[in-house]
C-alpha cells in the first residue's frame, strides 16, 4: 500500500509524505513544528506577514522581539542580507550549524519586517540538523522560526515539548535535539561583530575564526538585542545556581563529580562534558520542574567553551519573573 499518512498525530516522523504535507502548510501560511541541533522551532514562511503574525500569536511573543530566517544555504542568505566578507568568513566557519548572523537587509530582502520587528536588520541561520535542511529545500525559501516554546519559557528539545505547550497541527520528529541550546548569536556591521547571545558555537571558536576577542552587547541595550529579556527560559520552579549544597525543600541539578554527601536529582554531566550538559540543559530543568518542587539548587558550571551559554540561560532562568 501506498504510505498512508494519519493526519490525527500531531508528532510525525519525516517521511516524504510528511514533508510534503509540511510544505503544503506552510505555503498555505500554516506554522509547523520542525527540528533543528540546537532546538525545536515553530516555523513559518518568513515573506509572509500573517504567517510571521501567527508565530508571535502563538507563542505569546512581545512583538518587538524579531525572528531568525532559516535558509537552506548561503546563497539563499544573500538574496536577504548584505554579507560583509567577514559574514562570509563566520559563515564558512560554522555554517550549517549553530550561529545566527545579525545583518543588515537588502534593500529588496522579501523578508516580512513584522520579522525584523521594524529593525533594519535581519537574523539568519543555516541550520544543520538533516530534517531542517531538507524541510528549507522542499520549501524553497527563509523560513521565520523561533524556538517552538511559549514565550519566557524552556526552549523545546523534543517534539514531544513542543506539542505539551503548544497547539500545532504538525511537528517533525527528528530525535532529540544534539545541541540542546540555542544557537549563538553574532551582529555583524562591516569588519565588526558583536556577540548578541552566547549559544551552540563557544565563544572561543569564533575568536579563533576572526583572529581577535569579541564585543558584547549590554543585555540592556534595547536596539542591538531587543528580544534578550533578563527573565528567560523560565521553569515554574526558581532557582538557586552555584550551589554547594541541596536545601531543604529543593531538588539538585548536578553538574560532575557530586559536591559531598549530596547525591543530585539530575546530574548534566557526571563526566562534567560541557557538551553533555548542554544537550541535557533544558530537558532536566524541565524534568525537575515536573517534580512540582518549589525550588531547583543547580551546581556550578564554568564559564568557559559552552559552559557561557549553559549560565547565561541559567542566570535568565532565575531572574526575577517580570
Ligand atoms: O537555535 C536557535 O537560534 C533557535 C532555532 C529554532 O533556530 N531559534 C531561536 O529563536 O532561538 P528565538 O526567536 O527564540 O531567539 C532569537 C533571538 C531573539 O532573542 C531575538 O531577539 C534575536 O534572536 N534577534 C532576532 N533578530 C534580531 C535582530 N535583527 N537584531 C537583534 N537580535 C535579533
Ligand atoms: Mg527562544
Amino acid at each position: 500500500m501506498e504510505q498512508q499518512l494519519d493526519q490525527t498525530e500531531t508528532i510525525q516522523p519525516p517521511t516524504d509524505a510528511v514533508m510534503a504535507r509540511a510544505v503544503a502548510l506552510l505555503r498555505a501560511g500554516e506554522p509547523v513544528g520542525l527540528p533543528t541541533e540546537t532546538v525545536y522551532g515553530l516555523a513559518a514562511d518568513a515573506c509572509n506577514d500573517k504567517a510571521v503574525a501567527r508565530i508571535f500569536e502563538i507563542k505569546g511573543r512581545p512583538h518587538f522581539n524579531p525572528l531568525i530566517a532559516h535558509c537552506a544555504d548561503i546563497e539563499t542568505v544573500r538574496s536577504l542580507v548584505d554579507l560583509p566578507a567577514l559574514a562570509v568568513a563566520l559563515a564558512e566557519a560554522f555554517w550549517p550549524g549553530p550561529l545566527t548572523l545579525v545583518l543588515k537587509r537588502r534593500a529588496d530582502c522579501p523578508v516580512s519586517l513584522l520579522a525584523s520587528a521594524g529593525l533594519e536588520t535581519l537574523a539568519v541561520r543555516v541550520p544543520a540538523h538533516p530534517v531542517a535542511h531538507a524541510l528549507l529545500k522542499a520549501f524553497g525559501g527563509a523560513l521565520a522560526a523561533p524556538s517552538a516554546n511559549p514565550s519566557g519559557r524552556i526552549s523545546p528539545t523534543t517534539a514531544r515539548d513542543v506539542t505539551d505547550a503548544l497547539s500545532l497541527d504538525l511537528v517533525i520528529d527528528g530525535g532529540p535535539c544534539t545541541v540542546g541550546l540555542e544557537s549563538t548569536i553574532l551582529s555583524v556591521d562591516g569588519d565588526k561583530a558583536i556577540l548578541l547571545r552566547a549559544g551552540g558555537v563557544p565563544l572561543e571558536d569564533i575568536e579563533d575564526v576572526l583572529g581577535s576577542k569579541i564585543g558584547r552587547a549590554e543585555d540592556t541595550d534595547p536596539i542591538t538585542a531587543p528580544g534578550q529579556l533578563r527573565s528567560h527560559y523560565a521553569p515554574e520552579a526558581t532557582l538557586r545556581l552555584n550551589a554547594l549544597d541541596k536545601r531543604p525543600g529543593e531538588v539538585l541539578l548536578g553538574f560532575g563529580a557530586p559536591c559531598d554527601g549530596e547525591t543530585p536529582e539530575l546530574n548534566l554531566s557526571e563526566q562534567a562534558s560541557l557538551q553533555e550538559a548542554a544537550a541535557n540543559l533544558f530537558r532536566m530543568l524541565r524534568n525537575l520542574d515536573d517534580t512540582g518542587a518549589k525550588r531547583i539548587a543547580v551546581a556550578p558550571v564554568p564559564e568557559i567553551g559552552l559552559g557561557r551559554a549553559i549560565n547565561d540561560r541559567l542566570r535568565r532562568a532565575a531572574a526575577p519573573r517580570p
